[in-house]
């Protein structure tokens, strides 16, 4: 406590007998638990839910790694994300603010650090997959995927991704809307966003489910994400297993700090966390559904990486009896997941510009906006492997990848571990039983022990062998080619 008096000159909080208060004005926030819960579910259902978990799944042979995902969420994804909100709600700042305010010595500030690269490292690859997925929802408008071919299905894929203008266009389309929303403001923008789309989108996910449900195809598609063979499991796929709950959860870049500190002090942190764990965990299974139902009814493989979501879903839905519907169905939802994912990742920037740098909120907005899309476009470029700059490669990754493994492999894990860690280790106990408990008027004792214990002995080690292993990864790579 002593530590937050020291600053309380630079800062806008007051100290009321130790107990430290907020002052109202100033700041926007969450109105209430609902929304605070809306807005979180709509940061960590994204592309992550439709795009990388099918075909990550897929690849990974099923429910054995769906098992190893979820211990990782449990061990993992979780603790990260509860001290992500208490850092977030206790100090009520941006990333790099809160941890000014909390931080006994400067390095820990490198958490805030690590943050913000990472953020636009990921918004960078993400904004050009998000174009993708809103040009899909205007092909599907246009009835571009009437009676697909796997040939035309590739065709329409190279297509999309193929530059120059198509994609960037796209790309500019996307960020533009995210930051139409961002601009109107945490409470009116998404605060209000999240809680109208999420309840659309989950209706939405439901309306392709009672589809898949009719389908051949079913019994298999349950087997395949039900049924552990435990023979599937290896050292990598465990490894990619809790890469994906990182990605998924939207933790080790102070997404959920950001949140956080948009939260009430009445809110539940720890509720609030497990409801969004569990409902992205649901969102995810129900898109699995109805992905590998479609599949197999059509004695595809489920193994088809990446172009799962672009290539083998147009393929396969166009099939069914309402197929191009069902498609357009399916890529909105898809749009709308990537358009709140990808604002909450923007956000932690614009609280830091606004709040750090003094920008007006506006101002914040277009400079992100401006760097996204002078950044980005080569990322959208490079995806284009036969293009000047798919040809242009660092580690013998195209931009595009190297956005991705320097953000998802190395930046996450890392920022994970350090916010583990600092609030395991650096932060007291008592403080983080207070602020959990809301000063004690939640009876969650034995749940915040049974979180301390893993948040010190568990996550940071489990971390520490995601992290390893893509350093390995990256060792290998390195040899591999040069
Ligand atoms: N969770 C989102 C998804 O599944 C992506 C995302 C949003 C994210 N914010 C993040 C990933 C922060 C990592 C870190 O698509």
């Amino acid at each position: 406590m002593h530590q937050l008096n020291k600053n309380i000159f630079i800062t806008d909080f007051k100290v009321f007998g130790g107990v430290i208060m907020e002052h109202k004005k100033g700041r926007e926030g969450f109105s209430s638990g609902i929304a605070a819960f809306f807005a979180t579910l709509g940061s960590a259902v994204g592309l992550g839910n439709i795009w990388k978990f099918p075909y990550v799944v897929g690849e990974n042979g099923g429910a054995a790694f769906l098992l190893i995902y979820f211990i990782c969420i449990i061990f993992i994804g979780l603790p990260v994300m509860i001290s992500e909100f208490y850092i977030g709600r206790k100090t009520r700042k941006n990333v790099m603010g809160a941890l000014e305010l909390l931080a006994p010595k400067r390095k820990w500030k490198s958490i805030g650090i690590i943050s913000m690269l990472a953020s636009y490292f990921i918004v960078f690859f993400y904004s050009s997959v998000g174009g993708w997925v809103y040009s899909y929802v205007f092909k599907a408008i246009k009835g571009d995927f009437y009676e697909v071919t796997s040939k035309s299905a590739q065709d329409e894929f190279v297509r999309t991704i193929i530059g120059p203008i198509p994609p960037i266009i796209w790309q500019v389309v996307v960020v533009t809307v995210v930051s139409l929303i961002l601009a109107l403001g945490v409470k009116n923008g998404i605060e209000r966003i999240t809680k109208t789309l999420m309840p659309i989108l989950f209706i939405l996910i439901l309306i392709c489910d009672i589809k898949a449900l009719t389908l051949p195809g079913v019994g298999d598609s349950f087997k395949f994400l039900f049924k552990v063979d435990f023979s599937m499991l290896s050292g990598s796929v465990i490894l990619m297993a809790m890469g994906l709950a990182f990605f998924k959860l939207s933790l080790g870049m102070g997404c959920m700090m950001t949140y956080g500190s948009y939260f009430t002090k009445k809110d539940n942190m720890m509720g609030t966390a497990a409801k969004v764990a569990v409902s992205d965990t649901i969102v995810s299974l129900l898109v699995g559904i109805a992905v590998f139902s479609a599949v197999f009814s059509f004695e595809m493989k489920p193994s088809s990486g990446p172009g799962l979501l672009f290539m083998t879903v147009p393929m396969v839905f166009s099939k069914l009896p309402f197929g191009t519907l069902l498609l357009l169905v399916f890529f909105i939802l898809a749009s709308i997941a990537a358009t709140t994912a990808m604002t909450s990742m923007c956000e932690v920037v614009i609280a830091y510009y606004s709040e750090q740098r003094g920008m007006s909120r506006r101002k914040a907005v277009l400079l992100n906006a401006v760097i996204i899309l002078g950044i980005g476009v080569f990322a959208t470029l490079s995806a284009d492997a036969s293009s000047l700059l798919g040809k242009f490669t660092i580690f013998h990754m195209r931009l595009f990848d190297l956005f991705d493994f320097i953000s998802s492999n190395i930046l996450l894990p890392l920022g994970g571990i350090l916010i583990a860690i600092f609030v395991g280790y650096v932060i007291p106990k008592e403080d983080i039983k207070k602020e959990l408990s809301n000063e004690g008027k939640l009876k969650l004792d034995k749940l915040i022990d049974a979180y301390y214990v893993i948040l010190r002995y568990v996550t940071p080690v489990l971390v520490f062998v995601v992290f390893l292993s893509s350093l390995g990864v990256m060792e290998k790579l390195i040899k591999l080619f040069s």
